[in-house]
């Protein structure tokens, strides 16, 4: 499929007021298969909100209603914030609630290089055009108008990229990656991100972007040990007691992430909804139909460009309607514990080598080797048929 740059796109940025998005010829719940048609069997993460609104336009009396009720009601009431040096108090709320909102993690610099990087990349996501009418292509098994900066690279990550790259370690978060993870020995599992355009009108389903096995490695139980929980058994065995088993499940998420936010999430804006103290649930949440309002409601409203959100990826979650003309992206980058398996090496060794040494280290299993390229490392595309084209219909993921 040929690429365009309409106008619009060409003056594209993931911050103030856009003619992008709210593309009325797009149908709410749409979404693509493998090869950008709209009716999909198989809707893959595009699950249907049954109380979308009906016509994705700015005017239309669901989205006026709907922006009427966020304007009053969005956001979660009490949201703590913590500052970069907060160590202690940021470990705590996390483990709490299964996130963390920390401030100021971006200095201006990194704030501006991240917006301009998030724009480039949107750019190219977008420069394939929609069918019959549709001003872009929705992402293969996804919502219109909600894109993934991970998904959409046919690397599935975007670490080739110098910019995300550059974000693996930074002085504001890596004291409390260690904190999180009390070892330095962690790794960086990928890097990428979500946006939503304006005119993503409806609620992405609440989901966890990790189920934990529940399974106690003896990588996983070390671990465990390194962070101070007391490993308590049952008399006269080695068998840990229930409650241990469980403190340690929670205390051990296999994924941490954190998204960098590149504007202010305001009520109107797609923030993203965390369900506090969800992380380590064996249920699973609420199907949209049976969501409750509450939760629909409990978002990160308040969080600031610059600011992130340090994830237990386990957490339900969810991006919700954006009703604004504002761009709303969280690039990101994921973390994964001593005991994680199977990262797969898409950083390529010349981005590797410029790294500093505690980058270094953390992407020593995401690091691809000298003189190979990581498949498909490069190509952003929406749909999934192209991007297996682009990666040479080889699996991407090998084992450290
Ligand atoms: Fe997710």
């Amino acid at each position: 499929m040929t690429r365009t740059t309409p106008p619009e796109l060409n003056a594209l940025k993931v911050t103030g007021e856009t003619d992008v998005g709210w593309d009325v010829n797009t149908l709410p719940n749409e979404t693509a298969d493998e090869e950008g048609n709209p009716t999909p069997l198989d809707r893959g993460f595009g699950v249907p909100d049954p109380r979308a609104p009906k016509t994705r336009s700015y005017d239309d009396p669901d989205v006026v209603r709907l922006r009427k009720h966020l304007k009053a009601n969005n956001g979660l009431k009490g949201l703590d914030v913590c500052s970069p040096d907060e160590i202690d108090r940021a470990v705590r709320i996390y483990r709490r609630d299964g996130f963390v909102v920390v401030r100021d993690l971006l200095d201006a610099e990194k704030l501006a290089e991240f917006r301009d990087a998030s724009a480039r990349v949107l750019r190219e996501i977008l420069s394939v055009p929609g069918i019959d009418g549709r001003k872009y292509t929705t992402e293969t098994g996804r919502l219109p108008h909600r894109y993934s900066y991970g998904t959409s690279s046919a690397s599935r990550q975007l670490l080739h990229d110098p910019v995300w790259a550059g974000m693996v370690d930074l002085p504001t978060t890596t004291p409390l990656l260690k904190a999180l993870f009390a070892t330095s020995d962690y790794f960086v599992v990928g890097a990428g991100g979500d946006l939503c355009l304006p005119g993503a009108i409806e609620y992405q389903h609440l989901h966890y972007d990790q189920k934990d096995s529940g399974e106690i490695t003896q990588g996983r139980l070390a671990h465990a040990r390194q962070l101070g929980i007391e490993l308590r058994t049952r008399p006269g065995t080695s068998e840990l007691l229930a409650t241990t088993h469980r403190l340690i499940l929670e205390r051990t998420p296999p994924l941490i992430t954190i998204n960098f936010l590149m504007s202010d999430l305001t009520w109107e804006n797609g923030p993203i909804r965390q369900i506090p103290g969800s992380h380590a649930m064996q249920q699973s949440p609420p199907k949209p139909e049976d969501e409750p309002e509450w939760m629909r409601l409990s978002t990160l409203v308040g969080g600031k460009a610059g600011w992130g959100v340090f994830r237990d990826n386990r957490a339900w979650h969810g991006a919700t309607p954006n009703l604004s003309r504002e761009i709303r992206a969280m690039p990101n980058v994921e973390y994964g514990p001593p005991w994680r398996q199977g990262i797969a090496r898409t950083m390529p060794h010349e981005i590797w080598q410029t790294l500093s040494p505690h980058a270094q280290h953390i992407c020593r299993a995401a690091k691809a080797d000298a003189g190979v390229w990581p498949a498909g490392a490069g190509v952003m595309h929406p749909l999934r048929r192209s991007r297996e084209m682009a990666a040479g219909g080889e699996a991407s993921e090998q084992d450290y």
